[in-house]
C-alpha cells in the first residue's frame, strides 16, 4: 500500500478538539503540510518535500487507521484510544487535551453509594471502559451506547447516567448533572503501528526525541 511506503512517514490526525495542537506540535517537530485543516475535503494531505503524509480522520478512527498501517503514528486521547481496545504502540504522552472520564447523574437524582446505581442505564461513548469500571465495583449496568452529546441521555429519560467526558465542566453544569465518580484522567497520546515503528525506527524515533525536546521547552 503507497501509504506504508518506506519513504512516506503517514500521520493520522483526529478532527475536532485535538487537531489543531496536533498539528501546531507536529509543525515544531518539522512535520507539516501546506494546507492543512481540519476543514479540508481533501483528506490525505502532503508534503512531497519533506515526505510527511496526514491523515485526517474522525476521532475514534485514528487507533484504526493506525493498527492497520495505513497510518504510521497517530495522535489520539487515551480515552478514544483505550475504548477502541486497538493493538499499537503507545509512545508519548503529549500533554495536552487534558479531561477526565466520569459518571454522572442528573443532580436531583443522587443517591447514597456508587453501588446504588447498580442494575441502572448508563448512555456513553465509551461503553468498554464503562463495563470494566462497574465490574470492578461488582456492578452490572444496562448500557446505551450514544455517539455525541450524551448528556441528553438523562434528560430525556433514556438512561439514569452518563459516562463521559469532563474537560471544564460546563456541559454538566449547563445540563444540570452532577459527576459521581471519576472513571480515568486522559490526554493526548503519540501512538505508533507496530511494524512501521520498526521499519521506519530511525525517523519515529528522531520525532520522539523533537517531540520531548519541545514538551521540555513548554513547562
Ligand atoms: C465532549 C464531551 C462533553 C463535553 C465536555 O463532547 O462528550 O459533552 O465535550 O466538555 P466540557 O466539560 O468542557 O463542557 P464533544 O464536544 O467532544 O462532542 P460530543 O458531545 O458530540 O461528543
Amino acid at each position: 500500500m503507497e501509504a506504508t511506503s518506506s519513504e512516506y512517514l503517514t500521520i493520522a490526525l483526529p478532527k475536532g478538539k485535538l487537531f489543531s495542537l496536533s498539528a501546531e506540535l507536529l509543525a515544531k517537530a518539522h512535520l507539516s503540510a501546506d494546507n492543512l485543516s481540519e476543514d479540508s475535503r481533501k483528506l490525505v494531505i502532503e508534503n512531497e518535500r519533506d515526505k510527511v503524509r496526514f491523515i485526517i480522520s474522525k476521532t475514534v478512527d485514528v487507533p484504526t487507521y493506525v493498527e492497520y498501517g495505513a497510518a504510521d503514528i497517530g495522535i489520539i486521547g487515551k480515552d478514544v484510544l483505550t475504548e477502541s481496545g486497538r493493538d499499537v504502540y503507545e509512545l508519548l504522552d503529549l500533554g495536552f487535551g487534558k479531561c477526565h472520564l466520569m459518571m454522572a447523574v442528573p443532580s436531583d437524582k443522587r443517591r447514597g453509594r456508587l453501588t446504588d446505581y447498580a442494575h441502572t442505564r448508563v448512555a456513553t461513548k465509551f461503553p468498554r471502559i464503562a463495563e470494566q469500571f462497574f465490574a470492578r465495583h461488582g456492578m452490572q449496568m444496562e448500557y446505551v451506547k450514544l455517539n455525541g452529546s450524551i448528556e441528553l441521555g438523562p434528560i430525556v429519560g433514556l438512561s439514569e447516567s452518563i459516562v463521559d467526558i469532563v474537560e471544564t465542566g460546563r456541559t454538566l453544569k449547563e445540563n444540570n448533572l452532577t459527576e459521581i465518580v471519576s472513571i480515568m484522567d486522559a490526554t493526548a497520546r503519540l501512538i505508533a503501528n507496530r511494524v512501521s515503528f520498526r521499519l521506519k525506527f530511525a525517523r519515529i524515533h528522531r520525532l520522539m526525541e523533537d517531540i520531548e525536546e519541545i514538551l521540555k521547552k513548554n513547562h
